[in-house]
């Protein structure tokens, strides 16, 4: 498994401004690589379209050798739900359900929640929260509901999992 960027490039807006000139990189299974720069740099865009969320003005970005831009939105949707974990600071977590139900969520999709209930206990185990795991996130400290949420990312042992701070905690 890879992910190739091959001069992506995006722009925004009329005229175009250009965020994103030309980024070529590449990120092998395995690797832990972080994106670093001053805010507005782009760090979120490239994300984005690495995680197909977006598409270039242009340039590819290939993972396993296919090129994203050339799948059907079924295909895509399929993809990031099996292969890509997200993360993101504000965790989403659905309020109605419990810890457990959350980390379950990208499973009910697929209708592999049978299938993953175990996993997801030892998850809740691993990251010490098995005793909360009926908790809603309301009943959790922060800490916790990103766990859950570090957990639910991980529920379809994705190949690549994507952490994302917005620009938020950076101007609080
Ligand atoms: N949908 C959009 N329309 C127009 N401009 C946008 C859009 N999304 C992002 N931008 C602009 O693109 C630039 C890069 O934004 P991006 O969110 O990628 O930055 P970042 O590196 O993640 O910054 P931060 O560290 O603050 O999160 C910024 O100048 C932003 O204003
Ligand atoms: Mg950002």
């Amino acid at each position: 498994m890879s992910i190739i960027m091959s001069n992506v490039t995006k722009s925004f807006g009329n005229p175009p401004v250009s965020v994103l000139k030309g980024v070529s990189a590449e990120i092998r299974e395995g690797e832990m690589v972080s994106i670093t720069g001053r805010s507005g740099s782009g760090k979120s865009t490239l994300l984005y379209i690495i995680s197909s969320l977006d598409r270039p003005t242009a340039g590819d970005v290939r993972v396993n050798n296919i090129s994203l831009f050339s799948l059907s939105s079924r295909e895509l949707h399929e993809f990031r739900n099996q292969k890509m974990g997200f993360v993101f600071q504000f965790h989403h977590l659905l309020p109605e359900l419990s810890a457990l139900e959350n980390i379950l969520m990208p499973s009910l999709k697929m209708k592999l929640a049978q299938d993953r209930r175990s996993f997801a206990q030892d998850l809740l185990r691993e990251f010490g929260i098995a005793d909360k795991a009926n908790n809603l996130p309301s009943q959790l400290s922060g800490g916790e509901q990103q766990r859950v949420a570090i957990a639910r990312a991980l529920v379809m042992r994705p190949a690549f999992l994507l952490l994302m701070n917005p620009p938020e905690i950076w101007t609080q």
